[in-house]
């Protein structure tokens, strides 16, 4: 047990034993031994690799993607044949080309809801941006898409030149279906035909439902008897009581319909209904004069609708179902959609320097970071906790604002490689490794695991050294924990090796690091055959760079660990020098804490920490604003309460529809859904935020087990 002499010896190691073949590769550590103020794990903050990484472990994952919501990323996918679309409509006719899967809690509970239900009939392929990339409202959701289409974030300029939301839907759509065409990568039948991206849930843009790809299944007129006349749903408040007739999935979730039981052929169907006419309609979307929005409360026939009050919760509902990982573990995502990892872009790929750069030197200004992107520490004494907060979520304030158009060039011409190369029967740059996967099974194995080690290193401030029945216990458990990280990597050294082989810079360290940093990769080495196109060579250093960080705090701790175990524990007990070992250990203690609370804070997997604390009970389930349903507090008095916390009615082209019934909370249960321009506002989003009128974002980090009324009617303030 030692400090590390030489941290020089490290960043050599990851230097050579990283194939370093191309040159954007940087090292995590820094191999000079400059900078004494910073931390001695030396994790670099400025490195695109965790993010990288994390975008790619995040992949049509609900959780993740809502709580970094700004895509950066670009993802080929397939759709598996027989797979079902619905899409709702506030009128009779099918939709033009192309449309957005339009949810029942928009399009339902009108007096003129249709439901539509497509299935798809063959292999379907399409794209998909990361992120909450179909949130109209806020900050950066978008910007992949238009930086795609245009080559800026902002689009074409237009009169007012404002926010226009759902205005620029239908331009957006256009502009992906018109690139796939133009480019010779879909249409019709063939090739890329939709694209997938996420608010409350994963929906999809259909390019062309004239396509023979997807059949029409059933198209009905869905709009409900009204409640008696005076009668009204809004004083429901057994929720519980709502048919549940009104749950009514995403475009891509799946529901049996049809189901017929054996042996009952007498009581139900047997035959297949007939199914509706193949649509005829050929006509372009263009962007409406007043485009779809949620249903506004405060109107009469509105009180009347009977599934109103549940219609938000059933949408809600159906996104918890592809939560995937969370703080409860690892869930399943949108597995509809399968992403064809080898083809995965980013913006977090080293070579888009123009908001790497950019970014690089805000965070060294916000997060205390030196040039070389190493933390520089807290500085006030206290506030550690809270700047190593800030450090885990930073990648929440991520957005492109600074990608050039040169640089959006690049991603386009990029991805149209890609992408052709994937429209053939065996594309040259595929190597078949599921990237997604590996992903997923590195945060399942060290996502959990690190944070309760952590919380097993901080009970060391509660044990009392001189006891030693106490403390043999909390060493044992520390000690199971470090070995259970290391097993797989560490080969034990003979028993008379000297206590040096527990240090850092050993060649048992060595060997043993290099074993769990490559634990995944060791094998995609030009030298044992292999050789990866440019999107896996970076997944590849991705990967590398995160098991690297891992393991180089991980193997300097379970060595230590064990260097302590054996010089201290593993003899008799009562034959210690008990305060020469208790500073040992209390200096050892607190560099192994901040190793763990610094690596954590560098991965950045902050949803993966966050759940609900409480079990949540049968009839609850555990919420996390995601757009558009975000409840408003009300106050306790039931006195206009949710209404009058509306967003700020004044901010720059957001305008927003009425609130305000007295007592109702606010009167429906949908965020903003932006207004047409109403004036010219400045182009860009005001401010950096998600959900700029409320004071915090406690709601998403310390999520709350809720009932079914609590999107309608909010949460006490
Ligand atoms: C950290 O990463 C950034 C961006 O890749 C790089 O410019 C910097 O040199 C790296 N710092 C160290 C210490 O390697
Ligand atoms: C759908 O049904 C509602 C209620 O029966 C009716 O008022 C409406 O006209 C119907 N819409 C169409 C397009 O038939
Ligand atoms: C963004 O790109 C569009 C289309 O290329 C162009 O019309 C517009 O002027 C650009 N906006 C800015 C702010 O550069
Ligand atoms: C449903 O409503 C009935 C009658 O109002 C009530 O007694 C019952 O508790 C409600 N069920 C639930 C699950 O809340
Ligand atoms: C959709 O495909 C049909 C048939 O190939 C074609 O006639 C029509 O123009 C296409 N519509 C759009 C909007 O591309
Ligand atoms: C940054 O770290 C340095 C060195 O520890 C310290 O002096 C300074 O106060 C810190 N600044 C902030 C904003 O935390
Ligand atoms: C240590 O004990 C105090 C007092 O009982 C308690 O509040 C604190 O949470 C404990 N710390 C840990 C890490 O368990
Ligand atoms: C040591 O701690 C254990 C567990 O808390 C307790 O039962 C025991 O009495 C303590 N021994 C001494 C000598 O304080
Ligand atoms: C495949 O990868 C090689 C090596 O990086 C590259 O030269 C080639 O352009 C790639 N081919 C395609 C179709 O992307
Ligand atoms: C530990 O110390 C006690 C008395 O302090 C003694 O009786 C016992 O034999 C010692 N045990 C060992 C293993 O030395
Ligand atoms: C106790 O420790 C001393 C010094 O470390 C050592 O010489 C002695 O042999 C040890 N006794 C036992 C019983 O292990
Ligand atoms: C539009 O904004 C300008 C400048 O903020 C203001 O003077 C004008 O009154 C606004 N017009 C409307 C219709 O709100």
């Amino acid at each position: 047990m030692r400090i590390p002499k030489s941290l020089a010896a490290l960043g050599h190691v990851f230097l050579s034993l990283s194939t370093a073949s191309t040159a954007q590769q940087q090292p995590l550590l820094d191999p000079s031994n400059e900078a004494s103020s910073t931390s001695q794990w030396r994790f670099n903050f400025s490195s695109e690799a965790p993010h990288y990484f994390a975008s790619v472990h995040g992949l049509l994952q609900q959780w993740s993607n809502t709580f970094f919501p700004n895509g950066h990323s670009i993802v080929p996918c397939e759709i598996a044949p027989f797979t079902k679309l619905y899409h709702g409509r506030m009128d009779g006719d099918v939709p033009p080309s192309p449309e957005c899967g339009m949810a029942y809690g928009i399009m339902g509970g009108s007096r003129n809801s249709h439901m539509l239900t497509y299935q798809t009939t063959r292999r379907v392929k399409c794209i998909y941006f990361d992120g909450e990339s179909a949130t109209l409202f806020g900050s950066g959701q978008l910007d992949s898409q238009n930086l795609q289409i245009w080559g800026n974030i902002s689009g074409p300029a237009r009169p007012g030149n404002g926010f226009r939301g759902l205005y620029d839907e239908y331009a957006r759509a256009a502009g992906l279906c018109d690139w796939f065409r133009e480019q010779n990568l879909g249409g019709p039948g063939w090739g890329y035909e939709g694209i997938v991206r996420m608010n409350a849930g994963f929906e999809m843009i259909w390019c062309n439902f004239s396509s023979p790809s997807i059949r029409l299944i059933s198209h009905l007129n869905i709009t409900a008897p009204l409640l008696p006349e005076g009668g009204t749903n809004v004083m429901v408040t057994e929720q519980d009581n709502v048919s549940s007739a009104s749950y009514c999935p995403l475009p891509l979730s799946e529901r049996d319909t049809n189901v017929v039981v054996k042996g009952q052929e007498d009581v139900y169907p047997t035959s297949y209904y007939p199914l509706p006419p193949s649509p005829t309609r050929s006509d372009k979307a263009t962007d409406p004069s007043d485009p779809p929005r949620p249903p506004v409360g405060g109107k009469p026939e509105w009180l009347r609708e009977p599934f109103f009050p549940s219609q938000a919760w059933s949408w809600y509902m159906s996104a918890t179902q592809h939560y995937g990982s969370n703080g409860d573990g690892p869930g399943r995502g949108e597995t509809h959609v399968k992403p064809i990892s080898c083809g995965f872009l980013t913006y977090y790929s080293p070579e888009f320097l123009s908001q790497a750069i950019p970014r690089a030197k805000e965070e060294q200004k916000s997060l205390n970071l030196t040039k070389e992107g190493l933390w520089a520490g807290p500085g006030e004494v206290g506030i550690r906790g809270k700047t190593l907060q800030a450090l885990t979520r930073r990648r929440r304030l991520h957005d492109l604002q600074d990608i050039t158009p040169s640089d959006a060039a690049t991603m386009r011409q990029n991805s149209e490689k890609v992408l052709r190369d994937l429209l053939s029967d065996s594309p040259a740059n595929c190597s078949g490794i599921e990237w997604t996967a590996m992903t997923n099974d590195i945060v399942q194995t060290y996502g959990s695991s690190l944070f309760n080690f952590l919380h097993a290193l901080e009970k060391f401030e509660n044990i009392t050294v001189t006891n030693k029945t106490l403390l043999r216990g909390w060493m044992v458990d520390v000690r199971d924990q470090t070995h259970a990280f290391l097993l797989p990597f560490l080969e034990y050294p003979d028993e008379d090796a000297s206590e040096d082989v527990w240090v850092r810079d050993s060649s048992l360290f060595k060997a043993t690091y290099s074993r769990c940093r490559f634990q995944y990769t060791r094998l995609l080495d030009p030298e044992e055959g292999v050789s990866l196109g440019p999107e896996e060579l970076l997944l590849k250093w991705a990967i590398e760079e995160t098991t690297g960080g891992i393991c180089s705090a991980l193997v300097d701790i379970g060595l230590a660990v064990e260097g302590i175990w054996e010089s201290n524990f593993n003899i008799p007990v009562n034959n210690t020098s008990e305060s020469q070992m208790s500073t040992k250990l209390k200096s050892e203690v607190s560099r192994w804490t901040s190793g763990i609370e610094e690596l954590m804070a560098w991965l950045g997997w902050a949803g993966e920490w966050v759940r609900c604390e409480e079990r949540c009970a049968w009839d609850e389930s555990c919420f996390i604003p995601m757009w558009p349903l975000i409840p408003f507090p009300r106050r306790r008095d039931g006195g206009g309460g949710g209404p009058g916390r509306g967003p700020p009615n004044n901010r720059p082209g957001y305008g927003g529809p009425p609130y305000g019934r007295p007592g109702y909370g606010r009167p429906y249960p949908y965020a903003d859904f932006p207004s047409p321009p109403n004036n010219g506002s400045t182009g860009r989003r005001p401010s950096r935020g998600f959900n700029p009128w409320q004071s915090n974002e406690d709601d998403l980090w310390s999520p709350r087990c809720v009932k079914s009324d609590y999107i309608l009617k909010g949460r006490e303030a």
